[in-house]
């Protein structure tokens, strides 16, 4: 049978998002026809036909496994000469042996004999059932790529070679994996998670030989590099190039036969060193552990651990530091027993000594802050260990003054709208484009924030404009072009300062394609950017073209931002949201041209106001290993992360039952045709398969974050938060934080496993089925009954408000309109009760408002969900306003006490409020 029929046989590859789940399902399908086989007879028919199967399934692995160190090539080809030569029994031993090991991790702690007769083939321990204190002790396995273009004699030797120098003493366990070319290479680092360090040889070539389309969709990201116009001679540094690109926490090493001064003058991305000596093994081998140490280390972790070893008299204001407190219980020992010793040994403070002072860090706690700031790509990194609604608080002080105008998107986390507050500043919200069918908001598009910016400028505003703050990505997983905007409000106000909250997003800079859409990336990228000779000349080019352009054709361009822009970001990341660490560890990420010289001060004040000084030195350890991990293993996590949301998102879109009562939304259901220039509409269509998620991430407008799935449950008869408490917590145990009206959003998180997902879809389908014959067996009545929830749910939503308007009272009374109000003085305001009044929604309120008087908000009112305010201090009420919140179903709604009805000001308080600050109006 030819290879091509055979390989058919097989499951079709575009079944798959992911070349490693690919990859484990071809070996187990492999290990099942070997078994098979083994117990076949073997001139039978069964076996003739076992035996076209298993060499599918070899062919169809060859091409992966090149690109993995385990099992190797060399055991590979053993394996199939097993098969050639009906070794069958041995065959099916190897195979299960690869199998088991690359299922429990085996080969990455100790070399995994494949062959019957080998002394060592005692059955192997199932890994993961390890003690966790016998793996903490076990040393890290990684492995290293070699790109270069070598004959198999010459292979043989540089294997060898490589194993001579490895040394009892080494700190990690290191194996080798060899590649040919520039695109096996890329291939290769964006495929095997394992890769820490790139090794790049003078002999490399271009091409790859590779056509699985599963594998070469990882080469899409340099289509527009150019690459096929290079020389020969340009291969190694520009691999170098875009490895820094593609996997920034690798370290590359070039070897190279070129002169010094040439290589000088070569853009190696970030590689770490040159060798001239090709053969200086050792040297390179001690490298390359040094550089992986250099992100295995973590000070502060560290330093903490040294310090509960040590023996220490506490005369301190600590009495749980080294468990004194419980140990001498009568009544608290279950605490003592529950946490284990080590947390109380590590309990300390700056002030008890020995450690670094977050408020004032000069030891571990600013060596592992620096070691963040290289991880995430920032200039610098300040940990929080209360949470990024501290750290937005520290960011918007630090860089607002009173009068400063901030704009901001209304429907971000509260912790802004108080920042804000406190800071006095006149805040514009923005309005996120609402999708009223799902009571959700989007996000704000950019046509928006660049008019409201070209506004303040025809005004004569834009030098009191100071900040932009977004949130990226939303609750609901909607990403913005984050370059796209910055670079377009730089054209227009070249000093703009951006905060981006990136609350759930900071895992997003360990995918290459999610690391597009940060902060830090994009900070980066527009830094570059801004300095090239071809970015000043693009500048004048549209300059001249746009002399005389009216607003609408600004608004229509893409703008240019002139070279002297500033590039000013910071970004607040929930660390403990989406990676390794305790509760409440967040960081906040610069990467301003002008910190040193104008911010420093400031944001030491801000830190200083919000930051406890008793901060929780376990919160700091966890951020400190966090990074760590992102730094060595994030890629691989978000890698799977990502794998296990395709899955879901696959499984849910293609089951028929499911369809029945539940929808998945997908970008096209979320984000607008018109900010979707790429026509991507769903990740996955049951006829075409997979899309290539690059083409959208790369240029549109807006985003969908494949890791957030959100479900239509409407068609269930539930609301969302009926839905989450009653049938997926009470019944099945399964957590989820964010509802809709009729939706429900299932996060993943770099945790989540293929087994967690099929649990999901499993309780989903049962749901589905108990809905099926509960609606079989109802009366007429019931069904209708159902059938209304089910339209009111899904078809009657109650449109969600726009940001009315701040009062004119806090409004500048300058003439020219624009939108920016005090919230601060609107907040202040209300302190005092003479100030207030309170109404009923559907009485006085509604009265007061068709007699045609202006009601302005005295307080936040928060209905949870959405969870964002509907009203701030100062706003007027609307007439939409005012519907949403009758028709509003929800339980929560802060800031509302509905004995009392809703916190509006006096007209008295208004009036007076308003001659006091508005003088020009009342002459
Ligand atoms: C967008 C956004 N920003 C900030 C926060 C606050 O983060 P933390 O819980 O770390 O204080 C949240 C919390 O949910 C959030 O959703």
């Amino acid at each position: 049978m030819p290879a091509d029929a055979r390989r058919a046989k097989l499951h079709s590859i575009s079944d798959y998002y992911s070349a490693v789940q690919l990859r484990a399902d071809r070996w187990s399908g492999l290990r099942q026809v070997a078994d098979s086989l083994a117990k076949s007879d073997p001139d039978g028919k069964q076996a003739t036909k076992l035996k076209h199967k298993a060499q599918a399934y070899f062919e169809a692995l060859e091409p992966i496994e090149t690109y993995w160190a385990f099992p190797g090539v060399a055991a590979f080809d053993h394996m199939r000469r097993e098969l050639d030569h009906k070794n069958w029994d041995d065959l099916a031993f190897s195979v299960r042996r690869v199998v088991r090991a690359l299922t429990t991790g085996a080969y990455r702690r100790r070399h995994v004999p494949l062959a019957r007769d080998d002394s060592e083939a005692e059955e192997m321990e199932d890994e993961s059932t390890l003690p966790i204190e016998a793996r903490a002790l076990a040393r890290p396995y990684f492995e290293v790529l070699i790109v270069d273009s070598l004959g198999e004699q010459q292979e043989r030797w540089l294997r060898s070679s490589l194993q001579r120098i490895r040394r009892t003493e080494d700190p990690f366990i290191c194996e080798p994996v060899l590649v040919p070319s520039l695109e096996d290479a890329l291939i290769a680092i964006l495929f095997n998670h394992n890769i820490q360090a790139v090794v790049v040889r003078p002999g490399l070539t271009l091409k790859s030989r590779n056509t699985l389309p599963i594998l070469t969709r990882y080469l899409r990201p340099v289509d527009d590099e150019g690459v096929d116009a290079l020389e020969p001679s340009a291969y190694a540094s520009e691999l170098c190039r875009l490895i820094a690109k593609a996997r920034p926490e690798l370290d590359t090493y070039l070897i190279t036969d070129r002169s010094v001064e040439e290589v000088a003058g070569m853009d190696l991305g970030l590689c770490r060193r040159v060798f001239y000596n090709q053969e200086d093994f050792l040297e390179l081998h001690l490298n390359i552990l040094r550089g992986v140490n250099a992100r295995f280390k973590t000070p502060f972790f560290t330093a903490l651990k040294e310090y509960s070893k040590q023996p220490t008299g506490v005369f301190h204001a600590m009495p749980i530091s080294r468990g004194k407190s419980i140990s001498r219980s009568h009544w608290i020992q279950d605490l003592g027993a529950f946490y284990g010793p080590n947390i109380f040994l590590a309990e300390t403070s700056a002030t008890s000594g020995g450690l670094d002072s977050l408020l004032e860090p000069h030891g571990p706690i600013k060596e592992a802050q620096e070691l963040a700031a290289r991880a995430f790509g920032a200039r610098q990194t300040f940990f929080a260990t209360n949470g990024t609604s501290t750290c937005n608080k520290i960011v918007v002080q630090a860089l607002v003054s009173p009068g400063d105008i901030v704009l901001v998107d209304r429907d971000c986390h509260k912790s802004h709208h108080y920042g804000l507050v406190l800071s006095g500043a006149e805040v514009i919200y923005l309005d996120s484009y609402p999708l009223n069918e799902y009571s959700m908001y989007g996000a704000v598009p950019l046509k928006e924030i660049k008019r409201t910016l070209l506004e303040l400028k025809e005004a004569g505003k834009i030098d009191r404009v100071r900040m932009l703050l977004l949130t990226n990505c939303t609750f609901d997983g909607i990403v913005y072009n984050v370059e796209r905007v910055m670079e377009e409000c730089l054209a227009i106000k070249p000093d703009l300062i951006f905060l981006w909250d990136e609350a759930w997003f900071a895992f997003a800079r360990f995918g290459p394609t999610y690391r597009l859409r940060t902060a830090m990336n994009a900070a980066g990228v527009l830094r570059e950017r801004l300095r090239s000779a071809a970015h000043a000349k693009k500048y004048e080019t549209q300059q001249s073209e746009l002399k005389d352009a009216n607003t609408e054709t600004l608004l229509k361009t893409r703008l240019v931002p002139p070279p002297s822009a500033r590039v000013r970001v910071y970004a607040t990341q929930s660390t403990h949201k989406t990676l390794t660490s305790l509760r409440q560890g967040s960081m906040i990420h610069v990467h301003d041209q002008d910190f040193k010289g104008e911010v420093e001060q400031t944001f030491h004040e801000a830190y200083m106001t919000h930051t406890s000084t008793s901060p929780n030195y376990q919160i700091i350890a966890s951020l400190d290993v966090g990074r760590r991990q992102v730094e060595l293993e994030g890629f691989e996590f978000v890698q799977r992360q990502v794998e296990a949301a395709m899955s879901m998102r696959r499984a849910i879109a293609s089951h028929p039952l499911l369809q029945k009562y539940f929808k998945l939304l997908t970008a096209g259901d979320m984000i607008p045709d018109e900010f979707r220039e790429s026509g991507v509409q769903s990740y996955y269509d049951p006829e075409q398969g997979w899309v290539d998620i690059w083409q959208c991430w790369a240029h549109d407008e807006f985003v969908l974050d494949a890791t957030r799935v959100t479900l239509a449950v409407g068609g269930t008869g539930w609301d969302g938060d009926t839905f989450k408490t009653q049938i997926l917590m009470d019944k099945y145990g399964i957590q989820i934080n964010k509802t809709s009206r009729n939706t429900v959003l299932f996060m993943t998180n770099i945790g989540t496993t293929r087994s967690s997902v099929a649990y999901l879809i499993e309780v989903l389908v049962e749901i589905a089925k108990e809905l099926d014959d509960l609606l079989d067996e109802a009366s007429k009545m019931e069904r209708l009954s159902f059938e209304r929830r089910v339209k009111t749910l899904m078809e009657d939503p109650p449109p969600l408000p726009d940001f009315s308007r701040f009062h004119d009272a806090f409004r500048p009374n300058d003439g020219f309109g624009t939108p920016e109000g005090d919230m601060r003085a609107a907040f202040f305001l209300a302190y005092d009760e003479e100030n207030c009044d309170y109404l009923a929604l559907d009485g006085s309120l509604k009265t007061e408002m068709q007699k045609g008087r202006e009601l302005v908000s005295a307080s936040f009112i928060i209905p949870y969900p959405p969870g964002f305010p509907i009203l701030v201090p100062g706003q007027v009420i609307s007439k939409e306003i005012l519907e949403f919140m009758r028709a509003l179903d929800v339980n929560e709604i802060h800031g509302y006490r509905p004995d009392l009805g809703l916190r509006v000001f006096t007209d008295e308080a208004l009036a007076k409020h308003a001659g006091i600050t508005r003088p020009k109006a009342a002459e």
